[in-house]
């Protein structure tokens, strides 16, 4: 669910006209409401009441960091889950506690490595041998001790898209189950580490409980080995990758609560404390990016709606073939079917082919639904656009909360090598 409603004709954030914030900030913004994200991030932690110990629930920077949504996310009680040096330090100037979050990630470096361990992060998702060698070397080097995780990976088909399957064993994330032993026993005998855990996680936008539920078994199977084993397993990090609904004419992903009902089910008995890194759950839903139709041209058999944001402001449709509801702000009625398209100079530049929509027309507004997670964070300057700017939104109150870059900030950012500064004459 969300905020996002129509109000006497016309889409509001919370209690704020779309049109007024297209209007003072132009087109195109993201726009976030902050009671949708406190709504999740409630109903996330509500359908894990029913577990014996209080779960850390670490959302995960990627899918969104700006500033404000990490601040309203740590006022919402929930920790960080971060995959570089830069999400750590965001996290931090959120106000996340240190202790509540964890580090995830195959190519962390020993600079990242050193900055989680001074500043004491939960818990380190270590995803290979040789990388926690190297963190071992550097937490001994700097007199202290890190805390590890290791991320497993179940060869589990998550059943999403290829790019965003992370659990199969071909894939380049964690440990292989069949050499977990093998990377625990290694880890013991190295200095400055502290075994404490194990990680999964299989893959993002999951519609089907199934594969979560075979991943999870294999990792409670894995803890009890690893325990026999004289590990000192306490902490299960089970992830994030539960997906949400992008098409309403498709089923409906499965809920948060069905989703900790199961997670109660097969992780009783465990008695390690759980970690979740949801992401996409807790922020896709919250965000919209708001564009302008910049023309309508003919096509051969559909017109093309060419608005004014481009695959560099949301990659997703063109880099997965994403399915983003695009709604007018303010519907007329009509309905046809169009192709919405970027300005910038690829084919693959399309929102939607053929698809049936409300009637736009030059000038009108378009929101792009359910694009607060990996929107943004995701946009580039491709064909030399400024990053687009993000506003959030709070009951009837609404802040800028990162600015169009201007032109010339974008363009002043290059420097010339000496050789080509046009010489002074005399
Ligand atoms: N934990 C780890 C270790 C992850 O790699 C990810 C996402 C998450 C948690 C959060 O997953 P979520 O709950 O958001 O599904 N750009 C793609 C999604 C990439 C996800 C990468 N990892 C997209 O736009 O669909």
């Amino acid at each position: 669910m969300d905020h996002f409603d129509l109000r006497d004709g016309v889409m509001h954030a919370e209690d704020v006209a779309l049109p007024a914030i297209a209007e003072a900030v132009g087109t195109p913004v993201y726009v976030y409401a902050t009671a949708t994200m406190e709504r999740h991030a409630r109903v996330f932690r509500e359908a894990l009441a029913a577990l014996p110990q209080p779960p850390l629930v670490a959302y995960a920077v990627k899918a969104n960091p700006n500033a404000a949504v990490l601040a309203t996310l740590a006022r919402a009680g929930l920790g960080a889950d971060v995959v570089s040096g830069g999400e750590l330090l965001r996290a931090l100037n959120a106000g996340i506690a240190p202790d509540r979050i964890v580090f995830s990630g195959v190519g962390k470096t020993a600079e990242e490595m050193a900055l989680a361990l001074r500043h004491g992060i939960f818990q380190f998702n270590v995803e290979s041998e040789p990388e926690v060698e190297m963190l071992s070397a550097v937490a001994h080097g700097m007199g202290t001790t890190a805390p590890i995780a290791f991320r497993i990976n179940p060869d589990v088909d998550a059943g999403t898209h290829a790019k965003i399957s992370t659990g199969k064993s071909e894939n380049k994330f964690g440990v292989a189950y069949d050499r977990a032993h093998a990377a625990y026993a290694l880890a013991r005998g190295l200095p400055g580490l502290s075994i404490r855990g194990v990680a999964v996680h299989i893959g993002s936008q999951l519609t089907d409980l199934k594969p979560l539920e075979a991943a999870f078994g294999k990792i409670g199977t894995l803890i009890e080995s690893l325990r026999r084993a004289g590990h000192p397993i306490r902490v299960a990090d089970l992830g994030g990758g539960l997906g949400v609904p992008y098409d309403p004419a498709q089923p409906v992903p499965p809920s948060p609560a069905a989703y900790g009902e199961m997670v109660a089910r097969i992780t009783a008995g465990w008695d390690a404390r759980l970690v979740f890194e949801p992401g996409r759950l807790i922020v896709a839903n919250a965000g919209v990016l708001l564009t302008r139709v910049i023309r309508v041209k003919q096509g051969v058999a559909e017109p093309f709606v060419i608005v004014d944001a481009a695959m560099n402001d949301l990659m997703r449709p063109s880099l997965y073939d994403a399915w983003h509801d695009i709604r007018a702000v303010a519907p007329d009625g009509r309905r046809f079917t169009a192709n919405v398209v970027g300005p910038v100079c690829e084919s693959g530049d399309t929102f939607a082919m053929h698809r049936p929509m409300e009637h736009v027309a030059a000038g009108d507004l378009i929101a792009f639904m359910t694009a607060g997670a990996y929107g943004a964070t995701m946009a580039g300057t491709y064909n030399s656009r400024p990053l687009t700017p993000e506003v959030i939104v709070s009951g009837n109150k609404w802040s800028i909360v990162r600015a169009r870059q201007p032109l010339e900030a974008l363009i002043a950012a290059d420097n010339l090598p000496p050789w080509l500064v046009a010489e002074e004459t005399a």
